[in-house]
């Protein structure tokens, strides 16, 4: 006897007409006409069922604060930083816990049961640190959270941060962070790359740091973080996000480097809807659309996700938590129209960050965690194309959030009664 049946899915790589079974938040079975009874049968209807979004690059301490103290005028990366250094004295523990677990509450509606979200580490408090390892546990039965250590501010430029970084690493976050374009000059980037990755190894952990998040085609600070890669022997460990310089650089340069990155086994996170708002601000026309080389990345075996990196913050104001959002932004901006292009984009944000991350129990085979979502939608192709409603989330077998189904009522002559946008 099973806890629960999904019956006649399809599944992301196109298998139709499939039964899930569960029990004990374990997936047990996915073959077709299971023959086993369970407490409780769902039909799928031949709707997709998926593994659950994972967003892989995040701040969970700044979301939901658009506004505070005001909004960010210029529209800039930099106008950003600056107003969430105003708004950090007068932020606390209360409200970041507040705002984080609201957005949660968002990510578990959508189906996105797991975020990296990176954590500025420069506040001498550690006030943002404190509250996100909070948020981590209470949200533990439903969302996996993995920190990052961010020195937003600069490990080099900013005195006292090496140490609150490591001391963030002492009380439990995860992974180590950067932001070598930030430093003062291309050699304190360049030295602080290896600063961190040497601090990564040295306690086995993973590194993902903001990497030439810039217009600026000579900033390639990613050449370095995939040499330290290399020879600290951390090949599927390291992520670089961002990389929108390399969308400014030389054709030749970048045939050389998207090779390297491949040799190292370091991973990109691009981060579509920032990187379009964000870069190209000091352009006229043509302006830059700003985002990584995603189509080139990922042909040269370089795995990529996409992350949703701001949700109402000092950098943007749009957002909520909807991962299918993301992908479809990232479809458009890297121009990847072709089905095997589209289905790279539902990757994206679904099976790629989950390797990035190392999460465990991920995906929909016998073993895996019952973390599932029943989209209304056929495939994921046409998941993208209506940024499909969530029908049912499941974490570990239990269902967390339900929408009603997308459906518009019609009263137009001899025309059906409703659509519900399903080709
Ligand atoms: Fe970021």
């Amino acid at each position: 006897m099973l806890d629960l049946i999904l019956r006649h899915a399809t599944l992301p790589d196109g298998r139709q007409n499939i039964d899930i079974g569960i029990r004990d938040g374990r997936i047990l079975a996915v073959e077709p006409g299971l023959a086993a009874r369970a407490a409780e049968e769902v039909d799928a209807g031949g709707l997709l069922v998926t593994p659950p979004f994972v967003d892989a690059h995040f701040h969970m301490d700044s979301t939901r604060s658009y506004g505070l103290p005001r909004v960010n005028a210029s529209g800039t990366l930099l106008e950003g930083i600056a107003l969430w250094g105003e708004l950090k004295p007068q932020l606390t523990q209360e409200a970041i816990v507040e705002r984080a677990l609201a957005y949660c509450d968002w990510a578990v509606a959508r189906g996105l049961l797991a975020i990296r979200s990176h954590v500025d580490v420069c506040d001498p408090r550690l006030l943002a640190v404190e509250a996100l390892l909070h948020v981590k546990a209470r949200v533990k039965p439903y969302l996996d959270l993995q920190l990052v250590a961010f020195p937003q501010d600069g490990v080099l430029r900013s005195p006292g941060t090496l140490e609150r970084l490591t001391r963030a690493l002492d009380m439990g976050v995860e992974v180590v962070g950067g932001i070598p374009h930030f430093e003062r000059t291309m050699a304190d980037g360049a030295e602080s790359v290896r600063i961190l990755c040497e601090l990564a190894a040295a306690r086995g952990l993973r590194v993902d740091m903001h990497c030439d998040e810039s217009d600026d085609p000579l900033s390639r600070h990613i050449e370095t973080l995939a040499f330290h890669a290399q020879r600290l022997g951390l090949q599927g460990r390291v992520a670089g996000s961002h990389l929108t310089s390399m969308h400014s650089m030389d054709n030749y340069y970048v045939s050389k480097l998207i090779p390297l990155i491949r040799e190292a086994g370091v991973a990109a996170i691009a981060n579509p809807l920032i990187n379009i708002t964000l870069q190209g601000r000091h352009d006229t026309y043509p302006r830059r659309r700003g985002m990584t080389r995603v189509p080139e990345l990922l042909a040269a075996g370089v795995p990529v996700a996409f992350g949703h990196d701001c949700v109402m913050d000092p950098w943007y104001g749009l957002g909520s938590g909807d991962m299918l959002e993301v992908a479809h932004m990232g479809l458009h901006v890297g121009q990847m129209t072709s089905q095997d292009a589209m289905r790279q984009c539902f990757e994206a944000v679904t099976t790629t960050p989950a390797t990035i991350l190392g999460l465990e129990g991920y995906g929909i085979a016998p073993g895996c965690r019952a973390d599932l979502v029943l989209l209304q939608a056929r495939d994921p192709v046409e998941a993208l194309r209506l940024r499909a409603t969530r029908l049912k989330v499941w974490r570990a077998g239990r269902l967390v959030a339900e929408t009603a189904p997308a459906t518009a009522r019609l009263a137009l002559p001899e025309r059906p009664a409703h659509t519900d946008f399903l080709s």
